[in-house]
């Protein structure tokens, strides 16, 4: 059994829980890694900060990311069938959130959030210099489903860093990357947890 600490052994305990608005679904789910998606069409290059992103398959490789249509960067990677999902640390907090609450249409976020673009292994789109790992994707599909559309990404191309990504986030006592809460709220973890189960009687090891 992990072990339970703070505010959630309390909510645990006290364990009274509410109807809300469905639309929280998506907050519920929110805390993933936050990332800079990077797009260009026309050698016009743009940066936006998202927290809608997931793995969709891994054969073939897809992820998605959820895209309002009012956003400069769904033009750019609707017309420009790229883009690369940038992982971005703690130390880039200030560049990400300004990163998305600006519009590319408005200001080079390039140079307003203090970020380099360097070449991407295989795509003419952009990667994040600053950032750790690199998601180069050239557009699958794009589906309607609500009021963001959900552009799916077939994986052409992926980089991190060596020391903080081996096969996985090498997480210690805490994480260097973002996790997006709500507004201007954002957390890191904190700490990992393993899952041991107990063997049953018989069961093969
Ligand atoms: C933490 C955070 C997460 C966001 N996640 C998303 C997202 O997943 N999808 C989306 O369409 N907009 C998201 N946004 C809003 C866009 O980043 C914002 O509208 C940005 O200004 C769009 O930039 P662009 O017009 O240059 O593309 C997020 C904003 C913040 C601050």
């Amino acid at each position: 059994m992990a072990e339970r600490a703070g505010i959630w052994e309390q909510g645990a305990e006290m364990a009274s829980k509410s109807p809300r608005d469905p639309r929280q679904a998506a907050r519920l789910l929110e805390p993933g890694p936050v990332v800079l998606v990077t797009a260009q069409f026309r050698s016009q290059p743009n940066v936006m900060t998202a927290a809608w992103v997931m793995p969709l398959s891994l054969d073939p490789p897809r992820v998605g990311v959820a895209i309002h249509p009012s956003r400069f960067t769904h033009e750019l990677v609707t017309r420009g069938e790229l883009f690369v999902l940038n992982l971005p640390t703690l130390d880039l907090l200030e560049a990400v959130h300004r990163c998305g609450i600006v519009s590319g249409r408005d200001v080079d976020k390039f140079v307003q959030a203090g970020l380099h673009p360097a070449d991407a292994l295989e795509i003419d789109v952009p990667i994040i210099e600053e950032c750790v790992a690199h998601i180069e994707c050239g557009l699958a599909e794009r589906l309607s489903l609500g009021d963001h559309d959900l552009f799916v990404g077939d994986v052409l191309a992926v980089s991190a860093d060596d020391e903080l990504f081996t096969d996985r986030w090498q997480i210690a006592d805490d994480s260097p990357l973002i996790h997006h809460v709500a507004l201007d709220l954002y957390a890191g973890l904190s700490r990992p947890y393993t899952a041991r189960l107990e063997r049953e009687e018989g069961e093969e090891s």
